[in-house]
């Protein structure tokens, strides 16, 4: 069995990032910058953000900061957003997710100038990830998809098996695995409402479990010599870590392991890639390598 290590293929493709934002510096070119919104102070976002602000640091690029209470308005943030669109020092920005109820997720993504989308998440860069258009892929399905080339897992003409259909990961997941110029894959995407789920799960070739629920792939779901990549981060209590929680995959990581011939652990595995990838979207946004 390989260990799929994602902390270790992120801390490279950061080092990498790192070299190549000082040639551009160095050449005369505009060091790259991100900015993130923050909106209240939710545990989740206030650890990524952060985690993003320290990647930024690592990367080279410059990073800027916005908070907003969590009372803020639509329309105050829907300001920041323009405000951002048209600042041209800023190559690309994310408004972090989830946003408070009283605001709609929906229009502050569309009110992001697609060029500067580095989450991926509007529908212009949705659409053509879809067809296969060069544009901004969102970080979790672009961060696995480097982790199994980088591990030289073979996915061509091989079945594969998305659990989840989320916007952010199980959708473009399995766009993306399905298309002759990535996956190359036989792609099935199972849900809470699938039968036959577990009968699936035993043919994939590649799994990947991205459906939220801790430990739900089991030994007895996986072919013997899958390959299994685990997207589920589910705090769960626990009173022995100083945090009083756990990252919990959705893979039931002590006796699917030994089947597999490569899988990812949690944390260590995808978590660390996305991050990265949005350095990546980032650095591809300076060099306005999709978009003019
Ligand atoms: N919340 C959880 N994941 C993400 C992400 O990748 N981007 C943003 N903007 N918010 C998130």
């Amino acid at each position: 069995m390989k260990l799929i290590d994602g902390k270790a293929t992120a801390a490279e493709i950061k080092k990498e990032i790192a070299e190549e934002v000082e040639l551009m510096v160095s050449a005369g070119g505009k060091r790259p910058h991100l900015a993130a919104v923050l909106v209240g102070h939710d545990g989740g976002s206030e650890t990524y953000v952060h985690n993003k602000m320290l990647a930024c640091e690592a990367c080279g690029f410059r990073s800027s900061l916005i908070r907003f209470e969590s009372d803020v308005t639509e329309e105050t943030l829907l300001q920041c957003v323009d405000r951002l669109n048209n600042d041209a020092d800023v190559d690309g920005f994310i408004v972090q997710l989830p946003l408070p109820v009283h605001i709609s997720e929906q229009k502050v993504i569309e009110a992001i100038d697609y060029r500067k989308d580095v989450d991926g998440f509007h529908p212009v860069n949705v659409g053509r990830m879809a067809i296969g258009l060069p544009c901004y892929i969102s970080a979790t399905p672009k961060g696995i998809l480097e982790l199994l080339k980088r591990y030289d897992v073979e996915t061509s003409g091989k079945k594969c098996v998305v659990l989840g259909r989320s916007n952010i990961v199980g959708k473009p997941m399995a766009q993306l695995m399905m298309q002759k110029n990535y996956g190359d894959a036989t792609v099935t995407v199972c849900h809470s409402r699938s039968r036959n789920l577990k009968k699936e799960c035993q043919e994939a070739d590649i799994l990947i479990a991205a459906i939220g629920s801790p430990a739900f792939v089991t030994a007895d779901m996986v072919k013997e010599g899958a390959t299994v990549i685990d997207v589920g981060t589910t705090r769960v209590p626990d009173a022995t870590r100083p945090s009083g929680f756990r990252l919990c995959g959705d893979v039931d990581f002590e006796y699917v392991a030994p089947r597999c011939a490569a899988i990812t652990p949690v944390p260590g595995g995808v978590g660390p890639m996305t991050i990265c990838m949005l350095m990546q979207n980032t650095l591809s946004a300076a060099k306005k390598e999709f978009y003019s």
